[in-house]
């Protein structure tokens, strides 16, 4: 190989034959030949591994190809075989020995990485991206992000997916002694959403229940408290940040804690209501990226990312809910936001069936033991698909009625404000 053709490249080493390999959006079983992916265009990528494409358990690191004129950047990583993990090559002799012997490996071992599929060059091991989207999926991913996630570890910011869920563990004698040693539970340190607390510490009544359905309090606090960034749009893009890293770590390894912060994050940003004004550019910029998510999933293992549940899973009434609340405010400065709110709305009519019009919902009043009354939504019994999980749950509670289902006395306050937040979470998904 001329050295003055060689291109940034990762090698992917060690790899037991027909494993799983991947970068970005694609993923492919390799061939013995294969060690690595070159031809690398500058920005972050995510390269995952699996002991063959059948198991679950996948194992990935990020790392950052910086721009630039410098000499061809070099990344080596490898599958420890005896951990089963893929790791970073740390030894300077091993880094040195393979960046003079690329020569040998770069023509028939590494495979050009590709942006567009162009259907008869599809060879067998090569890699070849499904679309152009991987630049706009990981817009607002960054190495701060990554760091303040997964552990300063830069150029391999590593996670997996566990093999069995912990709910599942608790059950197998062994299985957990033994599973955490060979893929000990990492941290991952998302931002800590509780949507049973959206208000902050020391709130009254009136003001919880009002944080309890407008959680932009919630918001707030995450942005200004939680991020790392310090300025306000900085703080903003992390969230959105946060919600694309969540998003491609269930696409590529379905990790499931990744995949529960994905739905708790549009769950709070979706049930904001003052947020949507003070944070257009955020809100417009959320509904552009869950759009283009959506376009990587339809076609994904049915029920990965909970769409396909009748219902449409958690996002429908999200979506709905969001679209009433876009309705009720005025002004000018939301049609942006109804605009790329619409093109939301129609691809998921378009891909999903979804009707977001919700002319069937009734408004109801919810009266709290205290006597405070709520406004709720109340699905009409008209509608079919609403039936099931996102049946009815609200009903007109008599102050008796209440007193007999929360007969403790002395929390009186405080049952009838967890009642309240308890069924506004209901309303839109039973599992949190
Ligand atoms: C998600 O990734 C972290 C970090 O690697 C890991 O510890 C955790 O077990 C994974 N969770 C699931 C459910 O896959």
């Amino acid at each position: 190989m001329d050295p003055a053709m060689q291109t940034h490249c990762v090698l992917l080493l060690n790899l037991p034959p027909s494993a799983l390999g991947g970068i970005d959006l694609l993923s492919f079983t390799t061939t013995p030949r294969f060690r690595g992916v070159k031809n690398l265009p500058p920005g972050l990528h995510f390269l995952f591994a699996s002991s063959d494409a059948t198991v679950s358990v996948r194992h990935g690191a990020w790392f950052y190809v910086s721009p630039g004129t410098g000499s061809p950047q070099v990344f080596i990583k490898k599958w420890d075989p005896t951990t089963e993990d893929l790791v970073a090559e740390t030894s300077q002799s091993e880094v040195l020995r393979w960046k003079a012997n690329l020569g040998s490996i770069w023509k028939d071992g590494l495979t050009p990485y590709r942006q567009i599929v162009s259907s008869d060059s599809k060879e067998e091991g090569e890699a070849v991206e499904e679309s152009p989207d991987w630049a706009e999926l990981t817009s607002r991913i960054n190495p701060s992000l990554l760091s303040r996630i997964t552990g300063l570890n830069p150029d391999h910011w590593s996670l997996s997916s566990a093999s069995s869920a912990p709910q599942d563990l608790e059950n197998i004698p062994g299985l957990e002694s033994s599973n955490s040693f060979l893929h000990p539970e990492k941290e991952l340190n998302l931002l800590p959403i509780d949507l049973k607390r959206t208000w902050r510490l020391g709130a009254t009544g009136s003001e919880r229940t009002e944080a309890a359905q407008d959680r932009s309090w919630a918001l707030g606090d995450l942005i200004e408290n939680h991020c790392k960034a310090r300025d306000p749009r900085g703080g903003e893009d992390e969230v959105l940040g946060e919600v694309q890293f969540c998003f491609l770590m269930v696409l590529t390894l379905n990790n499931n804690s990744c995949l529960e912060q994905w739905k708790r994050l549009l769950t709070l940003l979706f049930t904001c209501q003052k947020a949507v004004r003070e944070r257009t550019h955020m809100f417009v910029e959320l509904c552009k990226t869950l759009r283009l998510q959506l376009s990587h999933c339809a076609d994904m293992e049915a029920g990965m990312f909970d769409l396909n549940e009748q219902g449409g899973g958690f996002l429908k009434p999200l979506l709905r809910k969001f679209r009433r609340t876009l309705e009720e405010l005025e002004g000018d400065w939301k049609k942006r936001l109804v605009k790329e709110f619409d093109e939301l709305q129609e691809y998921v009519r378009d891909v999903f069936g979804w009707e977001l019009d919700d002319s069937y919902v009734k408004r109801g009043m919810l009266e709290l033991e205290d006597g405070e009354r709520v406004e709720m939504e109340v699905n009409g019994a008209d509608e079919d698909d609403e039936k099931g999980e996102f049946a009815p749950l609200v009903v007109d509670l008599t102050p008796t009625q209440m007193k007999e289902l929360y007969p403790s006395g002395s929390e009186h306050q405080e049952s009838g404000e967890e009642e309240a937040d308890a069924a506004d979470l209901e309303d839109m998904d039973t599992r949190y």
